[in-house]
């Protein structure tokens, strides 16, 4: 660990905090209109900061929605990528290209938080901010790791691309459109991501398997226009109760989703898989206690907790918006409803298909006298990355070094669309290292990313990609 880009980092590490607390103080909710010249402000902040560490070709890329950022640095040798190049050149040296997402979640409630989300706090060892850890403290934690490397060496060890972009927590329809496009420019032999978790506190962990998953939206229209629930409840449709009858359908008591045909193909995870699993340090009714803080977990039955969040699909409803919710009473029965229905696959399952199946389930289950709307907002893949590569190899050397134990490899629950679309588009396999904790309260009130896995965190990716780049 006696790299002098190491020796760098730790030199500047206050200054760096700084740095990432003015980056956090940009409100970029990508969901919200009103925040859409917030988003430019992070992707323009971030932009400059390439700039000035001396990545080149930094640029912003047009998006129907907010921008991307991609800049590079090619001085290595062999320096286009790709199996060609590295056949027929002495001391190749592979591209990487880098991936995060500067775009935040809504803080809301607001009042939970005990200190406000965009103005960053350290707080016990931890900085309290909306985007701490998901997923501006991991992305500047990548700048700052190869502005260590810059300074130190005045070279990378190997090739450098980066693609950040400003919609991820919205689905990524830029950036998918862009890497579909397969333009030259991102050509690279893995693609490095840091916004996964590590699995507990001082265990380094390598992310191997996403969830996929699709956002839906069910209208629900019965009468023309609201009613008084007096002169016609009895003989009027109510959109609520037909929407509740029919999310009421969706699953079962043990938490197994009723639309038919939807759990075939899945492919359960391997033997070994699962063995592994059974090894990591866990355990249920901690989880249920520390981070879930309900009475009981649900869930289907046969499955450990670690496989119903990471290898089975799941149905969650988000929000049901609309009729009267203010306070007091209002005795009308609403023209419409809505409900934010959302569910996450696994691999062996496709978006398109088990949103068709959904889609038909729900228009036939349907009570009478309602218009039913079934709408999808965004989908992303599953996926799997292999781990016979070279680069999972450095990176478990690499962070053996700097958390001086052996790697593990989990999966999430969460996703990633991306990670999908560089496997698919452009032949890229992921590494994904995160410093994030499973009780980082990402999307929650009180998001926090703990000090000191910022710090190794960056220390990990310096050393990461000298060790790739040997
Ligand atoms: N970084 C998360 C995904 C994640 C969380 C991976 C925890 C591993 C561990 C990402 O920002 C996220 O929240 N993604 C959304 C994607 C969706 C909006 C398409 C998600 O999972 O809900
Ligand atoms: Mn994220
Ligand atoms: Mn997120």
């Amino acid at each position: 660990m006696s790299s002098s880009a190491v020796s760098f980092a730790a030199q500047n590490h206050l200054r760096f905090l700084d740095e990432l607390k003015a980056f956090l103080r940009v409100p970029s909710i990508s969901t919200l209109p009103e925040h859409k010249a917030d988003c430019r402000r992070a992707a323009d902040l971030l932009a400059a900061e390439l700039k000035r560490i001396g990545m080149e070709n930094v640029r912003l890329v047009e998006t129907e929605g907010h921008p991307l950022v991609y800049a590079d640095w090619l001085h290595a040798a062999g320096n286009t990528g790709g199996p060609a190049a590295r056949s027929s050149s002495a001391g190749w040296k592979p591209t990487v290209l880098f991936y995060g997402h500067y775009d935040v979640q809504p803080p809301d409630p607001l009042e939970e938080w005990i200190s406000p989300p965009f103005e960053p706090t350290e707080r016990n060892g931890n900085l309290y901010a909306r985007g701490a850890v998901d997923d501006k403290g991991q992305v500047w934690a990548q700048v700052k790791a190869l502005e260590s490397l810059l300074a130190a060496a005045g070279a990378l060890p190997l090739n450098v691309r980066i693609l950040f972009e400003g919609e991820e927590e919205v689905g990524g329809e830029g950036i998918a459109a862009f890497v579909a496009s397969k333009p030259p420019g991102l050509k690279a032999d893995f693609a490095l991501i840091s916004d996964t978790e590590l699995f507990a506190p001082g265990l380094p962990t390598l992310c191997v398997g996403l969830r996929g998953m699709i956002y839906t939206e069910i209208e629900v229209r019965g009468a023309r226009t609201d009613l008084h629930s007096g002169m016609y409840g009895g003989a009027a449709p109510n959109p609520f109760v037909a929407l509740t009858q029919m999310l009421a359908r969706l699953k079962d008591e043990d938490g197994r989703i009723l639309i038919p045909g939807f759990y075939d193909g899945i492919i359960p995870p391997s033997t070994e898989e699962l063995a592994a699993w059974r090894s990591l340090p866990f355990d249920e009714e901690h989880y249920r206690i520390t981070e879930v803080g309900s009475s009981k977990l649900v869930g289907e039955p046969g499955y450990t907790v670690l496989e119903r969040t990471w290898a089975r699909p799941s149905l969650d409803v988000h929000g049901i918006p609309g009729g009267f919710t203010g306070a007091g009473a209002k005795t009308v029965i609403p023209a419409k409803a809505l409900a934010k229905v959302s569910m996450r696959l696994v691999p062996g399952m496709a978006p398109a298909k088990s949103f068709a199946l959904y889609k038909s389930y729900v228009e036939k289950i349907a009570p009478d006298g309602v218009e039913v709307d079934v709408r999808l907002i965004h989908s992303g893949d599953p996926c799997l990355v292999p781990v016979d590569n070279p680069y999972i190899q450095a990176a478990t050397r690499a962070l053996r070094e700097v958390w001086g134990r052996d790697t593990v490899f989990i999966r999430s629950g969460g996703s990633i669309p991306i990670v999908g679309d560089f496997a698919r588009h452009l032949g890229l396999p992921s590494v994904m290292m995160g410093f994030g904790l499973p009780d980082d309260n990402l999307h929650a009130p009180n998001e926090k990313f703990n000090l000191k896995n910022f710090e190794l965190g960056i220390v990990s990716l310096i050393r990461f990609l000298e060790e790739a780049g040997k």
